[in-house]
């Protein structure tokens, strides 16, 4: 059978449709115990998506929220999927959302002094694949559509060497070049939510500004020129969740505030 693509429910929707497994609960009394709930959809079996509640002793588990659930995999039930890889920041496949924020699993701490459940969902207004895991080629195809490499008109100074940048042009990179393209901040901008099709978001839009930015680059008007657009620049209303979202302590929100001065500027 095809797999079938549906998009996230809200987590107020979900909380109706709690569905309690008394499978996946461990059977004797943990001494810190600590309750997931945890979305849950499979294409292989597509019901209803749930809220799946797993039970585990904060006194074996790491202190993060992707201990947890690495820990839920390997020791309760491996069809939990989920994507990680670095474990610590950097490479920004753990984003989910975690207790209505969105942010990085690995960089969440778990709330060991609350009795209350922790829940995690996938990234708001996606397309889900399976469980935590959605769909980013949206994401990933408007990153590429602004081009995010150097682009030059004339040659290098020298065959075969580095292009220099003074560190005063250097440092107007930073803020920017940090980003790990986690979507966390996309992914909670209702701008984006309501056009994710024709809004970049506040991601592609830090980007595409780091090299609007880069003094080694010679396409600035062109680059201005293609975002200056209703939608994939203007949609922009300065709502800021996405500096509230962003793990990396970011503000696409104010990127994205200079490329509109600089459209201004420019007179486009
Ligand atoms: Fe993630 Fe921050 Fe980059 Fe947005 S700006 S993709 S939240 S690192
Ligand atoms: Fe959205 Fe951030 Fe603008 S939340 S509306 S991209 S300031
Ligand atoms: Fe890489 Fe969390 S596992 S950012």
């Amino acid at each position: 059978m095809a797999a079938r693509i549906i998009r996230r429910s809200l987590p107020s929707r979900l909380i109706q449709a709690k569905a309690h497994s008394t499978q996946a609960e461990v059977q004797s009394k943990p001494s810190n115990p600590k309750t997931f709930s945890i979305y849950r959809w499979s294409p292989d079996a597509p019901t209803k998506p749930q809220l799946q509640d797993y039970q585990i002793d904060l006194k074996e588990c790491g202190p993060m929220v992707l201990d947890a659930l690495i820990k839920i995999k390997n020791e309760m039930d491996p069809s939990l999927t989920f994507r990680r890889s670095c474990r610590e920041g950097i490479c920004g496949s753990c984003a989910m959302n975690i207790n209505g924020c969105n942010g990085l699993a690995c960089l969440t701490k778990i709330e060991s002094s609350s009795t209350a459940s922790t829940m995690i969902t996938p990234l708001p207004h996606m397309f889900v694949i399976k469980d935590l895991v959605v769909d980013m080629t949206n994401f990933y195809n408007q990153y590429k559509s602004i081009e995010p490499w150097l682009k030059r008109k004339s040659p290098p100074p020298a065959p075969g060497k580095e292009i220099p940048q003074s560190k005063a042009d250097r440092a107007k990179l930073d803020g920017m070049y940090e980003c790990i393209l986690c979507a966390c901040c996309s992914t909670s901008c209702p701008s984006y939510w309501w056009n994710p099709e024709s809004y970049l978001g506040p991601a592609a839009l830090l980007h595409a500004h780091r090299w609007i930015e880069d003094s080694r680059d010679e396409y600035t008007k062109e680059r201005l020129d293609a975002i200056c657009d209703e939608f994939k620049l203007y949609r922009c209303h300065t709502i800021l969740n996405c500096a509230r979202a962003c793990p990396k302590g970011l503000n696409p929100g104010k990127q994205i505030q200079m490329i509109k001065s600089k459209q201004i500027v420019k007179g486009l």
